[in-house]
């Protein structure tokens, strides 16, 4: 009996110790990792699905002109906030006749307690938005009136209540709330930054935002390819794959609806957590006259002017003490660009005692292992890399990639211990494919003439000089830059906790809430890693 006691103890030490030692959660100062490759789960092999247009969740619920669509987004600082509503119903059709924004105002109601009355009031501007296709049978598309208002002299770590709507007619929402961000300093963070892509709107993509919602988040990015409404045609007929389906279709068309039905699903986490969204190739949608990310641009608010940009494509904002930067992959982006001008200022901008941590984002990733897309973007990285490198850039974050994928430190290729902590997380559970070959697979490796993204043009995907690979165009096995890949749908949050210390989760959609799929500290070392500006000539006088 004795003894049976006392192995049960042994074992529950040994367990203890087993565990303990399985909870210590590894930091980037243990690496570079020997690369992980988490195998396929066969039983993930469902297709993701669509909502269909007769969800509850994604029809209109609203009567009149009552607001609906309800989502935030942050300004540049933590005192000013954007709200953004959609009023009167969009029309698809042959014979369509937009709504005059002007009918309906733009007002919020908000204050710091909800009764007896919200004291303050913020207006804003409307606008409606055209999809226009002008060929045989094809359908146009009017939006309702989407109204965007801006709060501004807010309170950082404040709760706030509000209720937008036109109070004239009267249509005005319920009360919501939501709370702005900390102080921008290096002792003051939002705790817990959800990050998603590549969402769609499918059975799938709902259980990734409700896996969001349960670790309640206190900001959203959301890094590309949000509804897919381009792989419907007009009539409302869609495919997992437009190309394969649709190859003679005029124009690239879309089924606008599809964004109003995102818009529906998304309110309820949206209309309290404000979204920070970049755009993906899904956004892109040309229309007449060569216009393109019609919808993106003008449904979502962006602290585009807060932030000195002159685009919805680029922009960045504070969260406390973390400067994030969205970066437009599908815009000119060389040093001849707008967009590269801009960001020289903004870096510049950036002082690393108020936000020490730097964190960007766009859509393609530049480091990823995956066949699909492999190193489609490679003449972005060679105009970007250096740029961002040179002002000691934390953590970035893609998608595009469906799947999972979380880099060793890297820079151009190269192990480096000051290079960014590159994640991709195209793994919001869209329609298209999962992405599970891999390109160091033997067979997988493409041809690299083929690998260019065609809407970029370009090409700058030569085989690699020098490491294991070198006088290859693919690794032939997993590459020492990825550190961990898994193809699952997932989120990630994170969580930074110091000027130094940044904790990354992974959390896979088929685990339990609290079962994290991929853990990992990110820790900046500021003392071995000086930020030494790469400043191109001529900028100043840019300026
Ligand atoms: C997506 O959802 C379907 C069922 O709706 C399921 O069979 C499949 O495993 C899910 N896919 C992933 C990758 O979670
Ligand atoms: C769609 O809009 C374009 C541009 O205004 C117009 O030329 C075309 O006739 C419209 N198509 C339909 C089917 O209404
Ligand atoms: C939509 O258009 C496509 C292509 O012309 C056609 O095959 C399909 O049957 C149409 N669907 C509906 C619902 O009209
Ligand atoms: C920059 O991009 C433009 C097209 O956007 C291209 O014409 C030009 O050659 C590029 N310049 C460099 C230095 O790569
Ligand atoms: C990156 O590496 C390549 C190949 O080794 C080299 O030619 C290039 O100059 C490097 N770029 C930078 C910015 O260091
Ligand atoms: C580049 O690498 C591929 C194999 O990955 C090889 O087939 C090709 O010949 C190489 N090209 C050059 C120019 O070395
Ligand atoms: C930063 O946070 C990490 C993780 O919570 C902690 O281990 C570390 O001691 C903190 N460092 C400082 C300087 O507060
Ligand atoms: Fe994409």
């Amino acid at each position: 009996m004795a003894s049976l006691l006392f192995s049960a103890t042994i074992l529950l030490i040994l367990f203890n110790l087993a565990s303990a030692l399985h909870c210590k959660i590894p930091t980037t100062l243990d690496g570079p990792f020997g690369p992980v490759t988490v195998p396929f789960d066969q039983s993930l092999r469902g297709n993701a699905i669509d909502v269909p247009d007769s969800d509850p969740r994604v029809r209109r619920r609203v009567k009149g002109f009552e607001p609906e669509q309800i989502s935030l987004a942050l300004s540049a600082t933590y005192d000013s906030v954007w709200i953004s509503w959609i009023t009167g119903e969009s029309q698809i059709g042959y014979n369509i006749n937009p709504l005059d924004p002007k009918m309906v105002s733009s007002v919020v109601r908000y204050g710091k307690v909800r009764r007896p009355i919200l004291p303050h009031e913020a207006r804003g501007y409307s606008l409606v938005y055209n999809q226009l296709y002008p060929f045989e049978g094809l359908q146009n598309y009017t939006s309702g009136i989407i109204h965007h208002v801006r709060l501004t002299g807010l309170k950082p770590s404040t709760i706030y209540y509000y209720r937008c709507g036109d109070p004239s007619i009267p249509a005005i929402s319920e009360i919501y709330s939501f709370k702005t961000m900390p102080v921008s300093g290096p002792r003051s963070y939002p705790e817990r930054i959800g990050i998603v892509g590549d969402l769609g709107l499918t059975y799938n993509m709902t259980t990734t935002i409700s896996h969001l919602i349960g670790n309640k988040p206190d900001l959203v990015l959301l890094i590309g390819d949000v509804t897919y409404a381009n792989l419907y045609l007009t009539n409302g007929t869609s495919s997992d794959c437009y190309a394969c389906s649709f190859p003679h279709t005029p124009i690239h068309e879309t089924y606008q609806l599809r964004w109003d039905y995102w818009g529906r699903f998304m309110q309820n986490l949206v209309s309290k957590v404000p979204i920070m969204v970049v755009e993906g190739n899904h956004e892109i949608e040309e229309q007449v006259e060569n216009q393109k990310f019609v919808a993106y641009s003008s449904r979502f608010a962006f602290p585009s002017e807060e932030s000195e940009s002159p685009s919805t494509l680029y922009y960045s904002f504070k969260a406390g003490g973390i400067h994030f930067i969205m970066i437009g992959a599908y815009i000119a982006y060389n040093e001849t660009a707008d967009q590269y001008k801009w960001l020289e200022r903004d870096l510049a901008n950036v002082d690393r005692s108020i936000t020490p941590w730097l964190v960007a984002t766009w859509h393609p990733p530049w480091y990823s292992s995956y066949k699909a897309h492999y190193r489609e973007v490679e003449c972005m990285r060679v105009a970007m890399e250096e740029l961002l490198y040179s002002y000691g850039v934390d953590i970035i974050f893609n998608g595009h990639v469906h799947a999972y994928e979380r880099s060793n430190r890297v820079y151009n290729y190269t192990l480096d211990p000051c290079g960014p902590v590159y994640i991709t997380v195209g793994d919001g559970g869209n329609r298209e494919k999962m992405a599970i070959e891999h390109a160091d697979t033997p067979g997988n490796c493409p041809e690299p003439l083929t690998t260019p993204d065609p809407y970029m043009g370009g090409f700058c995907a030569t085989n690699f000089t020098t490491g294991p690979a070198a006088g290859k165009f693919c690794w032939d096995r997993q590459p020492d830059y990825s550190a961990f890949r898994e193809s699952s749908f997932g989120h990630g949050i994170l969580e930074v906790k110091n000027d130094t210390w940044a904790l990354w989760t992974w959390y896979r959609n088929q685990d339990s809430e609290n079962k994290a799929g991929d853990q990992i500290y990110i820790v900046r070392q500021p003392d071995i890693c000086p930020i030494r500006p790469k400043v191109t000539e001529g900028w100043f006088s840019a300026r």
